[in-house]
């Protein structure tokens, strides 16, 4: 069985069990563990001590209402480098639990996820991505490893979403994140991704502007919480989850803000 159908499995079983039971999905038993929880433990293994509340996947996508005959996706199959398919699929719930229409993603990389975010909005929606030009990025203090995503950004002879039926969704934005003004969004995104700059400084500003920008009922998605080539992103997550109610989603890299909305 593979992975994902491990995931389908997980919440086919949480849908039914709430279904039969009338009330909210319980986690399957952790005596009989599956691959998902063999990589969960691996993954836990990398995450740091943290007071952010865990959830399991299925905990994000039994706050779906749609019937199941309406939960459809359509994705374009993540590559390396990408958001892992599990963790696209928490995504567009996302965008469909907040009934997104205007979202915001802090990263464009190549535009795999701005592709698969505008797929999940309706006719009207908007995907604004925001990252580096060739300008700001000259001299920008930057992560290595953020260095080289950025070139190959800079580099790329095409976006993903370029020539799809998607594209009229998508705005793309350019500058530096640490110091741009986004006070034209003000309280206005349904959903804002959080996946540009991963230092300190770029991952503060950048939420910083989330909050300032999200609108009541949004949604906030940071991700690379817990990938040990980022360890700010995980101090900083951490610690903000002390004054605000973060989740992580086991068995990925993301966390969530529901502005207005406990978890169960
Ligand atoms: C991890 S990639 C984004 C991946 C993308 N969200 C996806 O899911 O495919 C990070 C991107 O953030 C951009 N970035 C890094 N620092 C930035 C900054 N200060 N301002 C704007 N973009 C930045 C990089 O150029 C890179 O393309």
């Amino acid at each position: 069985m593979t992975k994902l159908s491990d995931y389908v499995m997980e919440f086919v079983a949480a849908s039914l069990h709430r279904q039969v039971r009338g009330q909210r999905a319980i986690p399957p038993s952790k005596d009989t563990p599956s691959a998902v929880f063999r990589e969960s433990v691996s993954l836990s293994n990398m995450c740091p001590p943290t007071a952010m509340r865990p959830i399991r996947p299925y905990q994000i996508f039994t706050l779906l209402d749609d019937p199941p005959n309406a939960r459809f996706a359509t994705v374009k199959i993540p590559q390396r480098q990408d958001l892992k398919l599990l963790e696209t699929f928490l995504l567009i719930a996302a965008c469909r639990i907040t009934m997104a229409r205007r979202v915001f993603e802090f990263g464009t990389f190549l535009g795999s996820t701005t592709l698969n975010l505008a797929m999940a909005l309706p006719a009207d929606g908007r995907v604004y991505t925001f990252d580096l030009d060739v300008s700001s990025a000259a001299g920008v203090q930057q992560h290595p490893a953020d260095a080289r995503l950025t070139s190959q950004h800079l580099g790329t002879s095409s976006l993903d979403f370029v020539g799809t039926v998607a594209e009229k969704k998508i705005t793309t934005l350019t500058g530096n994140s640490l110091f741009a003004d986004f006070s034209e969004y003000q309280s206005s995104i349904d959903l804002i991704f959080i996946d540009g700059g991963h230092d300190f400084a770029t991952i503060t500003a950048d939420t910083e502007n989330a909050f300032r920008m999200v609108r009541p009922g949004g949604c906030i998605a940071w991700h690379d919480f817990g990938n040990p080539t980022y360890p700010d992103v995980a101090v900083y997550l951490n610690e903000l989850s002390l004054r605000r109610k973060l989740v992580f989603v086991e068995d990925t890299m993301l966390c969530f803000y529901f502005e207005g909305r406990d978890i169960h």
